[in-house]
Parts: structure tokens; C-alpha cells; sequence
């Protein structure tokens, strides 16, 4: 990391943190009791549904509920025309990847300074063994290659290759950092003044919640938000990257952070939730832009 990036970043935790700390950003405080393992055995959410799809291909998927049920009509014997919900889970994420627009829909992880390699003193502990370089950006085999993202695909494409789930979430072995350069965690992302500043600063600022929070859970996702045209009409338009065109270029991306932590050390049965909710555009945005112009409802996303 350069020593401007250094700055950058520090110029930017600064911004984000003035106030009632991480909380100025984070907000929505709510104290909810824990749920105990016997509450929640009694009332668990129904199992996820496994179903065998595709039978050209024989590939087991994992289905969320609702998502690709059986039904009971002829009309759909041969089967439905989708979407696929293809539900990957790793070791440091889980993700839905759409066969659509060939990049994640969403990706979800849970960051706590053990997974980050970090002691709560805050030096490192030492058992981090992922290097970023000694990773490579490759496709995903685990989807069929017809909706598969492809390295040609960004290559000359003016975009970076824009991971979701950061490869320094994944820190703690390198099968875990390889896996955030599968092709099925990237989307197309605004390299200079995007992806290598701004947005890595909020990943890097979602990391240092460990510091506040023992629980920090991270949703990315990428968005399609329409634009006001000059006939005063709203319309998505979106650049779609490739020779053919086949991988979608998000117009903004979304990060929706969730935090716990024990309310007090007299009540660590009680834990504190803090939510906050970023939409920022896929674009390069200045260094001194301040977080909370990015912070949106929870609920509208
Ligand atoms: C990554 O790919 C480059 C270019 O193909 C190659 O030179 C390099 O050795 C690869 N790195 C690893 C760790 O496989
Ligand atoms: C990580 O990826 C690199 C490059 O693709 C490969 O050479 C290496 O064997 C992988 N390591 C693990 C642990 O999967
Ligand atoms: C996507 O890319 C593949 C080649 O990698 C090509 O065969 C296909 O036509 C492209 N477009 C679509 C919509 O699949």
C-alpha cells in the first residue's frame, strides 16, 4: 500500500468516524435480547430446499426456499426458464450469482477480528497466511460455462475486475483468498478514483468495525438504479462489457453492514445491532467525499 493511499485512507476513517464514533454512519441502534439455542430450535426457519435442476448438466444446486419448488403442472414438466438462484457458499462468503448479468447479485460475510487474522490488541496474531499474490483472477467452473463470467470479458474492457467480498477479508488461508478472485465474486468496477480508492477505503473502514463490534456482517451488492433523462423520462442504462457483450456493468453498488456487540459487560446477553446502509455510484468519487453521503434507508434496498 502506497503512503498516499495510507493517507487517503486515514483522511477518509476520519471523515467517516467524527462524532459518536463508528456510530455517526452506523446508525439505527437497537438493543435486541440474544436468542437463546432453545428458542431457536423450537422456532428454526425451514430447512433450505435442495433440488436437482438441470439434468442436461446434472449439477446439484441449492436452492432458497420459494425460489425453485416442485410444482404440480404439466406445463412445466421439462422444467422453467429461471432465473436460477445459484447459491455458492465458501469459506469466507456466501453469494448468489446472476446468470443474467454474469456477476454476483449479493454477497454476505461475517468479519470478526479472528477471521481478519487480527488479536483484539490489535496487532496481527500471526496465523494470516493468504498473499493476494499468490492468487489469480479465474473463472468459475461451478457455473455452467454458457453463463459464466469470462476472463476475456474484462480484459481491455476499461473496467477493473472489482472483487464484492475483499481479498483481505479473506486473509486467513490462501483457499480462501483464492476463492474471492472466482470470477463469480467480481463485477465490473471504475478502477481509478473507485475501486483501487474510495470503495476500498469502505472496505477497509467495514474491517476496522472488528475493532468496535465482535460481530460485523457485510452485504454487497451490485445495483441498476435508473437516471433521470433530459425528456424527463427514468431510464437504466447500463454498458454491458465482452466480445459478444455478456457481463454487466453495475451503475452503483450497494454495502449494507450489520454490527453486534454485548450491550454492557454487566449484559453480554443482551447484544447492541447497528445497522447502516451505503448505495454509492460506479464511479470515481473524490477522497474528501464524506461516508454519510452515501447512507440510505436500510429498508430501501
Ligand atoms: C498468475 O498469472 C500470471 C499470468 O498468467 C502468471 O505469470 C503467474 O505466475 C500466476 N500466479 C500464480 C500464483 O499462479
Ligand atoms: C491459489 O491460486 C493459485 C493461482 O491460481 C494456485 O497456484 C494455488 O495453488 C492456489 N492455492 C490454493 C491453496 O488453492
Ligand atoms: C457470451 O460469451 C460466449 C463466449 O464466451 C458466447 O458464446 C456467447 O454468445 C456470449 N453471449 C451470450 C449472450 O451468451
Amino acid at each position: 500500500m502506497s503512503s498516499s493511499t495510507i493517507l487517503h485512507a486515514a483522511f477518509f476513517a476520519v471523515g467517516a468516524l467524527i462524532g459518536g464514533g463508528v456510530a455517526t454512519a452506523v446508525s439505527n441502534k437497537r438493543s435486541l435480547p440474544v436468542v437463546t439455542p432453545a428458542t431457536k430450535s423450537g422456532t428454526s426457519a425451514p430447512p433450505p430446499i435442495v433440488v436437482e435442476l438441470a439434468p442436461t448438466t446434472g449439477l446439484t444446486h441449492i436452492a432458497t426456499p420459494g425460489a425453485l419448488v416442485k410444482v404440480d403442472s404439466t406445463v412445466l414438466k421439462h422444467g422453467h426458464p429461471g432465473p436460477i438462484n445459484d447459491l455458492l457458499v465458501r469459506k469466507a462468503y456466501a453469494s448468489g450469482y446472476d446468470r443474467r448479468l454474469r456477476h454476483p447479485s449479493w454477497t454476505a460475510e461475517h468479519l470478526t477480528l479472528a477471521s481478519l487474522g487480527k488479536s483484539a490488541a490489535g496487532g496481527r496474531s500471526g496465523d494470516e497466511t493468504g498473499d493476494r499474490s499468490k492468487s489469480n483472477f479465474s473463472e468459475d467452473e461451478s457455473i455452467p460455462s454458457l453463463f459464466r463470467a469470462k476472463l476475456q470479458d474484462y480484459f481491455r474492457s476499461g473496467y477493473d475486475r472489482g472483487h464484492m467480498v475483499p481479498a483481505a477479508d479473506a486473509k486467513f488461508s490462501q483457499e480462501a483468498m483464492n476463492e474471492t478472485f472466482l470470477l463469480t465474486n467480481i463485477a465490473p468496477q471504475v478502477g481509478a478514483g473507485f475501486n483501487r480508492h474510495y470503495w476500498a477505503y469502505l472496505e477497509d473502514w467495514c474491517r476496522r468495525l472488528t475493532g468496535t463490534f465482535a460481530d460485523v456482517y457485510v452485504f454487497t451488492v451490485p445495483l441498476y438504479l435508473p437516471k433521470l433523462d433530459s425528456d424527463g423520462k427514468w431510464r437504466v442504462h447500463h454498458e454491458v462489457i465482452g466480445q459478444p457483450p455478456n457481463v454487466s456493468v453495475p451503475t452503483h453498488f450497494a454495502k449494507v453492514v450489520l454490527t453486534s456487540k454485548p450491550s454492557s459487560p454487566a449484559t453480554p446477553q443482551i447484544l447492541e445491532i447497528s445497522t447502516g446502509a451505503f448505495v454509492l455510484p460506479n464511479a470515481e468519487i473524490p477522497d474528501q467525499t464524506p461516508l454519510e453521503n452515501f447512507v440510505v434507508p436500510g429498508q430501501s434496498l
